[in-house]
């Protein structure tokens, strides 16, 4: 049966990024439909609105989404509910994904363009599992100004404990089918929501006897990423510390242009985007790394429509493009989103 993807382009290099994951899932003869739909600042120009109900209604319709990004400079003085990034946030809350999966797997060939020495970033092997329905993303937040007259902000970092006990199951889940090794990642030693992050994974370690389970601080987790990245395997953690350990975990695989991810809710269904925004410094130029969206078309494929064979394909053509030298600009070299899209297609 036809399956229907939501293809979200969204902003910035969004559009160039996911037309080259598009090319490749065309080459590979599935039975796949695409409808397209607007959504981030493009939404806003053209409805008023950054996440419009047709565009929501679809990614509800369609078996799996693949988003490019959003966010726009123009509109960063809008009323936050009005600003592009909402329509991510607002996604993935209607879709209930609240399981992100980003992976940080070193390339062969791709140690010099990493800012680690070369053995330390081929050695990684890591996934980030990060919780996305919660913590300070979505609680109350707001601005005043005080009594005194001072301007306040506050953003409300929130957890309860079904939050909890349902990503740290997935964490669990997710190291039972790798190394069989999980860290938690929190600031147990500062922060409430964190103690009872710490409490919640340590009741649920006790369905998986066969896990190694251990808990690190968020800022020591920092510093361990660039030490040794080798010494973790599966890490679950906060939405707030998995979107900045993320991108720490890109660079040291060689670029934020290299790492996609995966958003899951609890029966499988998913949206697909790389863990990098709509890089307005380098939009419309040719020169964004289409591999993250690329291998976000991959796991896709794996997680929601049953595909894994074409996944691993997907996945090895990028490994080849890479190997064999091809190189956009975050890697070092000057070739363009179509020839590294080329070059995985050539690869496939
Ligand atoms: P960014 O990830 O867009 O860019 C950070 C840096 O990495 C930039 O120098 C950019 O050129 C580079 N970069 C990112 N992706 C690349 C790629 N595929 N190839 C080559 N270089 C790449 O982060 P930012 O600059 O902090 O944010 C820009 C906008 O994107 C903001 O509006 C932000 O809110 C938004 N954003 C959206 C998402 C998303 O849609 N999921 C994620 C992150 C940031
Ligand atoms: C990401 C982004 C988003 C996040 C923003 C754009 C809301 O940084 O997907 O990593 O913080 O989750
Ligand atoms: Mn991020």
């Amino acid at each position: 049966m036809t399956k229907l993807i939501a293809l979200l382009a969204g902003d910035g290099i969004g559009p160039e990024v996911t037309g080259e994951a598009r090319r490749v899932l065309d080459a590979l003869a599935l039975d796949l439909a695409f409808e397209e739909a607007e959504v981030g600042g493009a939404a806003y120009r053209a409805h008023g609105h950054p996440l419009p109900p047709e565009t929501v209604a679809l990614a509800q319709r369609a078996d799996a989404v693949l988003f490019g990004a959003v966010g726009d400079p123009a509109f960063d003085a809008l009323d936050r509910a009005l600003r592009p990034e909402q329509a991510i946030l607002g996604l993935r809350k209607a879709l209930s994904t609240f399981a992100n999966l980003r992976p940080a797997r070193g390339f062969p060939g791709l140690e010099e363009a990493s800012t680690l020495k070369p053995e330390i970033a081929r050695a990684i092997d890591l996934v980030i599992v990060r919780e996305l329905n919660g913590d300070v993303y979505f609680g109350d937040k707001g601005r005043r100004t005080t009594d005194a007259g001072l301007r306040e902000g506050h953003d409300l970092m929130r957890y309860d404990e079904a939050e909890v006990r349902r990503i740290a199951h997935v964490g669990f889940r997710t190291a039972r089918t790798r190394s069989g090794r999980l860290c938690s990642v929190d600031k147990a030693n500062v922060l409430e929501t964190s103690q009872l992050w710490r409490d919640v994974v340590i009741e649920v370690a006790a369905d998986y006897a066969d896990v190694e389970l251990t808990h690190m601080y968020v800022d020591n987790a920092a510093m361990q990423l660039v030490r040794n990245p080798a010494a973790f395997d599966t890490i679950v953690t906060g939405n707030l510390f998995g979107d900045i350990l993320s991108d720490q975990a890109s660079m040291c695989v060689g670029s934020i242009g290299m790492l996609p991810s995966a958003s899951l809710d609890a029966d499988g269904k998913g949206l697909y985007e790389p863990i990098h925004g709509s890089a307005p410094d380098i939009a419309g130029q040719g020169k964004a790394n289409p591999c993250a969206a690329i291998l976000s078309a991959a796991m896709m494929l794996r997680h929601s429509l049953g595909e894994a064979a074409a996944a691993d394909r997907i996945e090895a053509a990028v490994a080849t493009a890479i190997r064999g030298g091809m190189r956009t600009p975050d890697l070092g070299g000057t070739a363009t989103t179509r020839a590294m899209g080329d070059a995985v297609l050539a690869a496939l």
